[in-house]
């Protein structure tokens, strides 16, 4: 009944329909093997957001139904054991709480290996319940944020650490609430092993990765390149990219706070005082790698990307990966092409192409 988990079928069977979808949907970009890197079929969302519904006197956890609007629910079997776990526990406080329950209407959690953080979201002005949100923080054993239209307040810490181990290494990342996270640790872990894989260990190469986020690929695929730029637009996020190289010690990435289509401008001549110190034109990337939003990517990124050997595209949109690779196949065409399982018991699929150049 859920709108979320929508496939009623085995796990086996789930994989031999994702794959058929995507061999389906791109078969005149590439006839070869679909690597499948599977997921863990319960608790392996880190991310999750539900709604909070009021009924008389109660409250319930909510999710979108496959046939209503809201779906009344009392647990989520996808997500991280830590959340699972807190779930009933936060639900209860909250139920006993007037000041806590009045006017609530969503949270979202985030879990880490060690640690949690939950957000709250009100309809009011959360300076009035401060006393109650830090009980809460304490009881609970939680990072938590309240939210309400133009204010946060935070009682422990809104920025969370979390080790991924990539190809048998450990690597070290800090990062927000409010940012992009990838939302299935285990298969991020597989993405950025594959993407790692697509790259020789040819020190000579360098690497130009747009939508960078944190460093989630950036900092793995460092080790393999003599220098990396990479680029995102999010002030927070590259904040924490900065962090993440000093947690691992990397010293050979820059990474700039600006949009994809500004950093092709300024390839393209235009100056940028965010640019101060880096002489971009001394580049000579043998990789590019792209990982954007739904929304795919922008028609200068990909005239751009035309001139360049080795391209690694990571999608979490079938349709908009589609599209674009009927322009990028003009110059490259795929070598390889992989589809990690980020949702499993969704409809959704997320997918890794290595392109070269004809
Ligand atoms: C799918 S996420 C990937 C992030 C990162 N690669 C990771 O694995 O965590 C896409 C990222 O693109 C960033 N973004 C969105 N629009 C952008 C743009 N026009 N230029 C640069 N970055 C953008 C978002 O802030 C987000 O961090």
């Amino acid at each position: 009944m859920c709108g979320s988990c929508t496939l009623n079928l085995t796990y086996d069977e789930q994989k031999a329909y994702k794959l058929e979808k995507i061999r389906s949907k791109f078969k005149e970009f590439y006839g070869g093997e679909i690597e499948f890197f599977n997921s863990n079929q319960k608790h392996y969302r880190t991310r999750a957001e539900f709604g909070l519904y009021h009924e008389n006197d109660e409250l319930s956890y909510t999710m979108n139904g496959k046939s209503q609007k809201y779906l009344k629910i009392d647990q989520c079997p996808k997500v991280d054991i830590k959340i699972a776990n807190l779930m009933p526990n936060l639900l209860k406080k909250l139920k006993e709480n007037q000041a806590l329950k009045h006017k609530i209407f969503g949270v979202e959690f985030i879990a880490t290996k060690d640690e949690i953080l939950v957000i709250l979201l009100y309809h009011k002005d959360i300076l009035s319940i401060e006393k109650e949100l830090l009980n809460l923080k304490k009881e609970l054993e939680i990072n938590l944020i309240a939210r309400s239209r133009g204010k946060k307040l935070v009682f422990g810490s809104d920025t969370l650490r979390d080790t991924l181990v990539v190809d048998g290494r450990e690597f070290y990342y800090q990062f927000g609430d409010g940012a992009f996270i990838q939302p299935n640790k285990m298969v991020n872990e597989k993405m950025i092993s594959w993407a790692r894989g697509c790259v020789s260990d040819d020190k000579s190469n360098e690497l130009f990765e747009m939508y960078c986020g944190h460093g989630n690929f950036t900092i793995p695929l460092s080790a393999k390149f003599k220098k990396v730029l990479a680029n995102e637009i999010s002030k927070s996020s590259i904040k924490n990219a900065l962090k993440n190289c000093e947690l691992n010690g990397v010293e050979n990435i820059k990474f700039v706070r600006m949009s994809s289509e500004e950093i092709i401008e300024a390839f393209n001549g235009r100056e940028f005082v965010r640019l101060k110190g880096i002489d971009i034109n001394e580049y000579k990337f043998s990789h590019i790698l792209v990982d954007p939003p739904r929304a795919g990517l922008e028609k200068s990124v990909m005239e751009f990307m035309k001139n360049y050997e080795n391209i690694i595209y990571i999608s979490c949109n079938p349709d908009t990966l589609r599209e674009n690779l009927t322009t990028l196949c003009k110059t490259h065409k795929v070598v390889k092409f992989a589809l990690f399982d980020q949702f499993a018991h969704t409809e959704h699929v997320e997918c890794g192409v290595l392109l070269e150049k004809q």
